[in-house]
């Protein structure tokens, strides 16, 4: 039941400090700093961390969340990281090596590109792992071990508390992965750390932003295009909040890694295109500034997501969303909340049906 809220959406998004706690419950023990994922035990951990490499293979909201967990696994795992879109995988059927370990991400377990890469990466003799939300879920059933999200059924066709909640799985199996490392012990501390309070984080920015959300809906109600600029820890949340503003409202909607800006996406701004812009507080932030006083520079009207005042931002920024401070590897998590209300606010003031949008499935079932 939708309980008192008009959407399974909007629901959805509000539930979120407590299904990114469910993902973590019983599995990470804040006191003893230790984290025990089912699926991860020694014999499955040594597996992984003596492998060739580890692929990420899956599409769409799945494949962000992958990419956001991205900077964390290239940290903290002496293993080069790769990252498939399973359709593009399919296409090109690369190399895949006995010693290879393919992770299969997907809210359903269901996804028939993920599904057929799956097979492919079976056929080939890799070892094959599954961050599901669906228990007993093909994919559940087809990899060799994995872990499940538990962050509840997801009604709405698009994700929300499923990509927060497999952002947390995934960082719960890195730092697995990692736990006998002691050079790296105070950036898992600190990272656990972040991971104690998350629930609180996120309740925080759900209050702190939606006011603000509203208003902001508002004003891009007629926009035809909306760019979403980020990099680093950023990029994945400049493409989630892109997917989930365009498949929502419609509307043209493009995640840019403001590092490529002026190699071609420059050209696009002008004084009509609302540009949202992410510049929370991280080794990138000098650069995040940087893009926006670029777009500024071209009567661009950039709208900035900061985690701190920030002057520099201010000024040059038409409007300001700030949400709280999180770990660095974490604050994607805590980005992307407005972003999931302002395609919500959107979807609603225009008309459109907010569950299900047009031409879309909420298990993509087949190719
Ligand atoms: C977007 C969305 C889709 C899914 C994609 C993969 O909001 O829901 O992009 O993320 O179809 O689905 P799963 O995770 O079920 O494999």
């Amino acid at each position: 039941s939708k309980g008192p809220y008009a959407h399974f959406m909007l629901k959805e998004i509000y539930e979120q400090s407590e299904s990114v706690m469910n993902s973590m419950r019983g599995r990470l023990n804040f006191q003893t700093k230790s984290v025990m994922l089912g699926g991860l035990s020694e014999e499955n951990v040594y597996t992984i961390n003596s492998s060739r490499r580890i692929l990420f293979i899956s599409c769409g909201t799945s494949l962000n969340a992958c990419l956001a967990v991205r900077p964390t696994f290239d940290e903290l795992l002496n293993l080069p990281i790769a990252m498939e879109n399973a359709s593009d995988f399919l296409d090109r059927q690369p190399h895949v090596f006995r010693d290879d370990v393919c992770v299969f991400v997907s809210q359903s377990g269901e996804t028939a590109d993920t599904l057929r890469a799956l097979e492919y990466c079976q056929k080939k003799g890799a070892t094959l792992v599954g961050f599901t939300n669906t228990v007993g879920s093909s994919i559940s059933r087809l990899t060799h071990f994995g872990s499940h999200l538990n962050c509840g059924v997801e009604v709405g066709v698009a994700s929300t508390k499923a990509f927060t909640s497999q952002i947390v799985v995934m960082m719960l199996a890195v730092l697995r992965l990692s736990d006998d490392s002691r050079r790296l012990a105070p950036r898992r501390h600190e990272i656990m750390d972040a991971l104690s309070r998350l629930s609180a984080d996120v309740a925080e920015c759900l209050r702190m932003v939606a006011p603000k959300v509203k208003a902001l809906a508002q004003r891009l109600l007629d926009a035809k295009s909306v760019l979403v600029l980020g990099r680093g820890y950023q990029f994945a949340s400049c493409l989630e909040a892109a997917l989930k503003i365009k498949e929502l409202t419609y509307v043209h909607t493009e995640g840019i890694n403001s590092g490529e800006l002026k190699h071609g996406p420059l050209a696009l701004i002008d004084e009509n295109i609302p540009v949202i812009i992410f510049c929370t507080k991280d080794a990138h932030i000098d650069r995040a500034r940087s893009a926006i006083q670029q777009v500024r520079a071209r009567k661009g009207k950039p709208i900035a997501i900061i985690s701190e005042r920030d002057e520099e931002v201010e000024a040059a920024a038409d409007d300001i969303i700030q949400v709280p401070q999180t770990v660095d590897c974490l604050q994607a998590l805590i980005n992307i909340i407005p972003m999931q209300m302002l395609a919500y606010e959107l979807a609603v003031l225009r008309g459109n049906n907010v569950d299900c949008p047009r031409n879309l499935a909420k298990s993509v079932t087949t190719q």
